[in-house]
């Protein structure tokens, strides 16, 4: 189990002002930190119910595009409740380690994994902007919806490039827009009106999580800037593979040396 002092009890993380737009709020991360501590208990439920099941989908999308060897050591940043990094254990990599910054979520991933973590998968608490882990010594970097959740995610793009080793993959999942403007707007409407008001009546969240997820989508970089910052850190090959109309995006890059 990660040990680390249990984060402070649920209070609003966004108000009308910060969720304008979100990535430019000062504290961001500790804002983003304390609505995963909130809204953890009842994350794997909402994630599943509001993507209609998808989201297991594009996680099988992204393993798929890491191309995994059973010598690779996977590193999955901001893995939260652990799916992504269970979907990674299931192709049998060497091993899998999941890191997060948020407690609360790791105890999540934890508990579902307790029958395996002796064999292959372990988790840590960490912060994807300093990872707690060696230049050049994992094989594959992944994060699942997470990126967007990071204050700078630029840093975090050139920390992934540092601890991955020559011929190691980044493997990005995260949401986007729908292409088509008529399905755009009627997301939007789904994604801004209904999913809020559902998924914080099952989770009695008060933090303003499920405000700030749309909101966060909205105001996040286009996938062509993501695609460019990835080159930026040294990334060859980069590609970013449209998943269910623009909905999700999974990325992919290759550090060559
Ligand atoms: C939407 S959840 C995604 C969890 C998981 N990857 C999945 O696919 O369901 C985003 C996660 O990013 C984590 N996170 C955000 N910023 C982080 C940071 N700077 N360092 C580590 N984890 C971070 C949060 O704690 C949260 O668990």
């Amino acid at each position: 189990m990660p040990h680390t002092v249990p984060t402070s009890a649920p209070a609003p993380a966004w108000d009308q002002g910060s969720l304008k737009n979100p990535h430019q709020t000062a504290d961001k991360a500790r804002r983003v930190q304390r609505m995963f501590s909130a809204i953890a208990p009842s994350y794997d439920l909402n994630n599943h119910l509001h993507s209609l099941w998808l989201d297991h989908y594009w996680r099988r999308q992204a393993v798929r595009l890491a191309d995994i060897k059973s010598t690779d050591i996977v590193a999955d940043i901001a893995c939260g409740t652990g799916d992504l990094s269970m979907a990674f254990y299931r192709v049998h990599p060497k091993y899998v380690i999941g890191v997060d910054f948020c407690h609360a979520m790791l105890q999540g991933a934890c508990k579902k994994t307790t029958a395996v973590v002796e064999r292959g998968i372990s988790f840590y608490e960490g912060d994807a902007l300093q990872l707690p882990l060696r230049d050049q010594s994992v094989d594959v970097v992944s994060i699942a919806f997470g990126i967007r959740n990071v204050s700078d995610w630029g840093q975090a793009v050139d920390e992934f490039h540092r601890i991955l080793r020559p011929g190691g993959r980044l493997i990005i999942l995260e949401f986007s827009l729908p292409h088509n403007p008529l399905l755009r707007a009627g997301y939007n409407f789904y994604f801004r009106r209904i999913l809020p008001r559902t998924a914080t009546l099952i989770s009695g969240d008060k933090t303003g999580a499920y405000q700030y997820l749309p909101e966060s989508v909205n105001t996040f970089i286009s996938p062509v800037q993501l695609t460019q910052r990835m080159q930026k850190a040294g990334f060859s090959g980069v590609r970013a593979k449209s998943l269910t109309a623009g909905i999700c995006y999974c990325y992919r890059g290759i550090r060559y040396a």
